[in-house]
This record gives C-alpha cells, sequence and structure tokens, in this order.
C-alpha cells in the first residue's frame, strides 16, 4: 500500500490536482465493463489529460510495480476493461479530442477517449467516411476499438478497425513515448509495430494518439430487409451473393428470437412465416444504387425470400438500425444472465454453424438465439440463462460450439478480443508454441507485467481474475 501511495503522489503530482480519483463510490463505475466478468474494484482511477500524463502514470507504476488497466468508454464485451486487485485504472475521458481532419490526405489525428459516433458524425461533416462501426459506436471510444480491433457491421465492405490505422503514439510500459507507423499512406520501414499494437488489448502499450485513414463518404445508402422462412436458407444466400459479385456495404443475420425483439422496435411488418431475416445494406453512387437493388433483389427471390423490404426513408433505416444495434442488451434484458459469443467461421461453412447451434440448444435445454455480422461469417451465438444450475450446460455448450468452431477453421473471436472471459480456451484454437511465443512478445513490452495483467493468456487470466 505504501508503493501505491507513493505512486499515486507522483502522479497527481505530474498530472494535477483532481487528476487522481479514491472515493469508492466514483471508482466502482470502473471496476466493470459491459461482460459477466466478475467487477473489481481499482485501488484509483487517474484521468489524463495527455501524452506526458499517462507517461507519468507509466513511470510510477513501473516504479512502484502497479497493475494499469486502460479503458475507453467500458463497453468491452470480455472483461478486457476489468482492473484486477491493488491496480489502476487509466481512463480517458479527458483525452477526446479530434485534433484534426485532413481532406487532402484523407487523414483524422485522434486521442483514444474519442467517442466512435463522435468521429463518424465529424468526418461525415466533410464528407469523408470512418468506416469501423462496432454496434456500441455511441458510447464506446477509439482508444477501446484500437484495443480489440473492434469490426461492425461494415467490416464485410469495409474491413476492420486495424485497416484504418495508419499511426499511432504510445507510451510503453516504463513510461517511454514511441512513435509508431507513419503519417503517409505508404510505408515499409521496420517491423509493422502498429499493427501488433492494434488487438492487444492494452496488455502491450497504451495508445495516446492516433492517425487513422478515412475514405470518402458514399454518395448514398440504401437498406433491404429480404425474410426467409427457415434459418437454414440464409447461409447459402451470403455465398451466393458474395458469388455472383455482389457487395454490399453489410450483410446481418437475425435469426427468429432476434427478429421477434426487433419487429416491434422497428414497427416491422412482415410475413408471419418469417424464421429468419438478413439485413443487408448497399452504398456507392445514386446513380448506380437502384439497379445494383435490383441485381441484389433477384438473386435474394432467386434463393426463396418470402419477401424483400426496403426502407422508405432514413426515419425508417435509422428505426430498423437503433433496434439492430441494441439487440444485445436487448437480449440482456430476457434473462438474468447472458454470455455472448462471437466466433467466426469460414462463411461457407456457416449453415454448419447454424445447425450445431441448433443441436446445442435442443441438447442442452438452452435458449441460444443467434444474429451478427453473417456476411464476415460472425457470428453472435448467445446463450440465456436464470438458474445458476443452469450454467454448466451453458459452459458445457460453449466449449462444444468452440470445439465445432475450430473444426470448421473458424477463430474464438471476430471482434470482441480474448480478455478475461475467452482466455481459458486460448488453447483450444492456438498451439502451445504460439502462446509461449505471445508470452515471450509481451515480456519484451511488459517486463514487469503491469499492462492490463490477466488478459489473453490463461494463467494469467486465472492468477488476476479468479481472486476478485
Ligand atoms: C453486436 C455486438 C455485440 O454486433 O458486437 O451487436
Ligand atoms: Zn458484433
Amino acid at each position: 500500500m505504501a508503493s501505491l501511495d507513493s505512486a499515486l503522489i507522483a502522479i497527481e503530482r505530474a498530472c494535477g490536482t483532481g487528476s487522481v480519483i479514491r472515493d469508492p463510490s466514483l471508482l466502482e463505475g470502473y471496476a466493470h465493463d459491459e461482460s459477466e466478468v466478475e467487477p473489481c474494484m481499482p485501488e484509483a482511477v487517474v484521468r489524463a489529460s495527455s501524452t506526458a500524463d499517462v507517461s507519468a502514470v507509466m513511470k510510477a507504476a513501473y516504479e512502484h510495480e502497479i497493475p494499469v488497466t486502460p479503458r475507453g468508454g467500458g463497453t468491452g464485451r470480455v472483461g478486457g476493461s476489468v482492473p484486477v486487485p491493488g491496480g489502476i485504472v487509466l481512463a480517458f475521458e479527458r483525452m477526446n479530442a479530434i485534433e484534426g481532419i485532413d481532406k487532402s490526405e484523407l487523414t483524422t489525428r485522434v486521442q483514444p477517449g474519442v467517442i466512435t459516433g463522435d468521429l463518424k458524425r465529424a468526418t461525415e461533416e466533410e464528407q469523408l467516411f470512418y468506416p469501423p462501426d462496432p454496434n456500441s459506436r455511441d458510447s464506446c471510444a477509439i482508444g477501446g476499438n484500437l484495443a480489440a480491433n473492434a469490426g461492425g457491421p461494415r467490416a464485410f465492405k469495409y474491413g476492420v478497425t486495424r485497416e484504418y490505422v495508419m499511426g499511432m503514439d504510445v507510451v510503453m510500459a516504463d513510461g517511454t513515448i514511441l512513435k509508431l507507423g507513419r503519417e503517409t499512406k505508404k510505408g515499409v520501414t521496420g517491423y509493422d509495430l502498429t499493427s501488433l499494437m492494434v488487438g492487444s488489448e492494452g496488455t502491450l502499450g497504451i495508445v495516446t494518439e492516433a492517425t487513422l485513414r478515412l475514405i470518402p463518404a458514399p454518395e448514398a445508402t440504401v437498406t433491404a430487409l429480404a425474410c426467409f422462412s427457415s434459418l437454414d436458407e440464409v447461409a447459402p444466400v451470403v455465398s451466393s451473393l458474395v458469388a455472383q459479385g455482389q457487395l454490399p456495404s453489410c450483410i446481418e443475420l437475425l435469426d427468429q428470437e432476434a427478429i421477434r425483439i426487433v419487429r416491434p422496435e422497428a414497427g416491422l411488418t412482415i410475413p408471419n412465416d418469417t424464421k429468419a431475416m438478413l439485413l443487408i445494406e448497399l452504398d456507392g453512387e445514386e446513380a448506380s444504387l437502384e439497379a445494383e437493388l435490383e441485381r441484389t433483389g433477384n438473386i435474394l427471390f432467386d434463393l426463396d425470400a418470402l419477401e424483400v423490404l426496403v426502407a422508405q426513408s432514413s426515419g425508417e433505416r435509422e428505426r430498423l438500425w437503433a433496434s439492430r444495434r441494441e439487440l444485445s442488451y436487448s437480449l440482456k434484458r430476457h434473462a438474468k444472465n447472458k454470455f455472448s459469443e462471437d466466433v467466426v467461421v469460414p462463411r461457407t461453412k456457416m449453415a454448419e454453424l447454424l445447425g450445431y447451434c441448433a443441436q446445442l440448444a435442443e441438447q442442452h435445454e438452452l435458449v441460444v438465439p443467434t444474429y451478427g455480422h453473417a456476411g464476415d461469417g460472425n457470428l453472435h451465438v448467445n446463450f440465456l440463462w436464470n438458474e445458476p444450475d443452469e450454467k454448466r450446460q451453458v459452459d458445457a455448450a460453449i466449449e462444444a460450439l468452440f470445439q465445432r468452431v475450430i473444426e470448421l477453421r473458424g477463430t474464438l473471436s471476430g471482434e470482441h478480443g480474448i480478455g478475461v472471459l475467452k482466455a481459458p480456451y486460448l488453447s483450444m484454437e492456438q498451439s502451445p508454441a504460439l502462446i509461449a511465443l505471445q508470452e515471450k512478445i509481451k515480456d519484451v513490452f511488459d517486463p514487469k507485467h503491469i499492462l492490463n495483467p490477466g488478459k489473453i493468456f490463461p494463467a494469467d487470466a486465472k492468477r488476476f481474475h479468479g481472486s476478485c
């Protein structure tokens, strides 16, 4: 405790009065994210205002060996920003500036506390577009998006966060400030540490500024909903759209349970025997969109769509998306407990995966609503339960799901990360040699293991989060 106090005195001296919070009633809000990971109260929260502040925090934390958990919007799904006992949280709400949007370079420079939706709106005002759009975009922050390499619906056409990161300022475990990457479109000097940092879940360094790539905003967007009478029909539709050269900005799947939630919220009138839907959005030049929509519609009807509905106004479109974006929270309200998986399989294997989810639901007597980014083969498979003794069934079903995903040449997480929740399963996907190599990388970047401990690596997660 003495060393924690010494570290916090040094930090407050460097970062200014009011930068360190120790009031337990305020700390509570920083003890959890949006996952089921057991909350853990930090000893303190430090609100940094600059890269220099973050460097001062890390210098003190390094000297006194205090664990530091960086936190953006706190919207993570796997416990990535849940602190560990004896640790502090480094919060970025004060570092939320969009420092510039350059229309000639097609770049923006941002601090990590910028809310992703705010960046979207700011770039749109300049007729530019920052495509990564995690569904929590109005509450998640760019720093967290970088840590998790966030995706979202539009990743199908535009790719994930990593594809938009050009360079960054990073504070290392001992407080050293490094500039990674570049401001230029091209550049191959040295190892690509920028890419390594993106998706490293705050375990290798702390991003304090980033240069992000922008693209011209599409001229127009159309949103369509294709209704199907069976969940079995949708996976072949996705493969067929891709095989026929269609490139919608997103292809989202909603199963029956998801439809039941979205339908009243979005005010949808759909055929009664609808058992699955694809939410498809096309964007591009206004002049060509209509023909594109017609081509897509023809493919959908050829593949037995019951109905294809096109949003007639921006209000209709907004309402549909608002209910889709709420889905994860809406499902949570339907049961006392929810585990939401984030698995990915090659899209040609999606039919098998969906079939297997139905089998798991039956075999384990569980409710397993499934929805997600079908274009990417990235499905949110949700396990809902109410009674504590059902948890064992849920754990068995999740392990079986992961096993099947790996057999189908898939991966455990498409966009939420490993964090605490998925750490016990890491070795199902990665070999001991591969995990050992990553542990060595971690040692090089963070020799004292103070940067967001307890995440990704199974032994670490057990050691730090078993005890909260
Ligand atoms: C979604 C979040 C859970 O797609 O990733 O709704
Ligand atoms: Zn998602």
